[in-house]
């Protein structure tokens, strides 16, 4: 597969920053650590790869703007080209030395992103895709995976954490989901996670709440691969919005159809203890 100068451009931003991750995990006692919110850190391992990928890109295309994870939103001179980076995906497993973690990059052109590389230092695994040219990991072809119904599909999720809202709802979806399929994974990096679909390690995978740096790059990996990202009543969907549902076009349809009857248990469950409370 021959790759275009862009995503060349982009996978070295993302194995210069790769290798600054690598040298840093496992060395959590030398790290800046500090918390933006309830259970979401930040550390200088984050900053530096952030940096990293900055000075790389803003090398080739000084006028592109970018939209970070850390440094935020940096309007560029050209109106029609962004950036959309997550330096760090899955902070908290580096910081735990869970080596499951990526370097996220997508190129948004007039609001659609064209380009996207996830690279997971720890396993040496970069997965990239342009728009119209399919999916790749580490230069081979990829494709979502064709099983076709709940009981043999594997899903993976986002379980929400201190701080996070909606507990009670997820609680309700895992519980219709695990009750129908071979199992539910939490991995931690909600790129990691997208790019597990794009290659047919996952069947399916769902997640609220997501900022637009943990889907651009991974949202484009299924497209290419041959999968469906939706909204999680299946509706049409841009890297920005923040609840995710993906599949192929049967375990998708699957999926969407089980978190409705999650959502209608709970709409019955709600009923049944306010007439309880009513004494109706
Ligand atoms: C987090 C990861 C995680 C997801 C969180 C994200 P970060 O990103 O993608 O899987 O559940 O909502 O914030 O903060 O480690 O870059
Ligand atoms: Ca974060
Ligand atoms: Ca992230
Ligand atoms: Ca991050």
């Amino acid at each position: 597969m021959a790759r275009s100068a862009l995503l060349q451009v982009m996978t070295q931003a993302a194995t210069k920053a790769g290798r600054v991750l690598a040298r840093d995990f496992g060395e959590v006692q030398h790290l800046q650590v500090s918390m933006k919110g309830p259970a979401d850190f930040v550390s200088s391992a984050d900053r530096k790869a952030e940096e990293v990928v900055f000075k790389e890109l803003s090398r080739v295309r000084p006028d592109w703007g970018f939209l970070m994870e850390e440094r935020g939103a940096i309007e560029g001179r050209d109106p029609q080209h962004r950036w959309i980076v997550d330096p760090l995906d899955g902070t908290t497993n580096f910081l735990h030395g869970l080596p499951m973690f990526s370097v996220s990059i997508a190129l948004e052109r007039d609001g659609e992103i064209v380009a996207a590389v996830v690279f997971n230092p720890a396993m040496d695994e970069m997965y990239t895709a342009e728009k119209g040219g399919g999916a790749y990991l580490n230069d081979r072809r990829i494709r979502v995976a064709s099983r076709k119904t709940l009981p043999e599909a594997l899903f993976g999720t986002g379980i929400p954490f201190l701080g996070m809202g909606d507990h009670a709802g997820f609680l309700y979806e895992l519980r219709q989901i695990m009750g129908e399929t071979a199992g539910v994974r939490r991995y931690g990096a909600a790129s990691l996670d997208l790019a597990f679909v794009a290659a047919g390690r996952l069947d399916g995978f769902w997640e609220r709440a997501l900022n637009p740096w943990d889907i651009a790059a991974g949202v484009l990996l299924i497209k290419e691969a041959g999968g469906i990202v939706t909204g999680l009543e299946g509706e049409s969907f841009d890297h920005i919005r923040g609840d995710i549902a993906c599949g192929n076009e049967f375990i998708h349809k699957a999926l969407i159809g089980q978190l409705k009857q999650a959502s209608t248990k709970r709409r019955a469950a709600r009923r049944a203890g306010e007439s309880r409370e009513t004494g109706e």
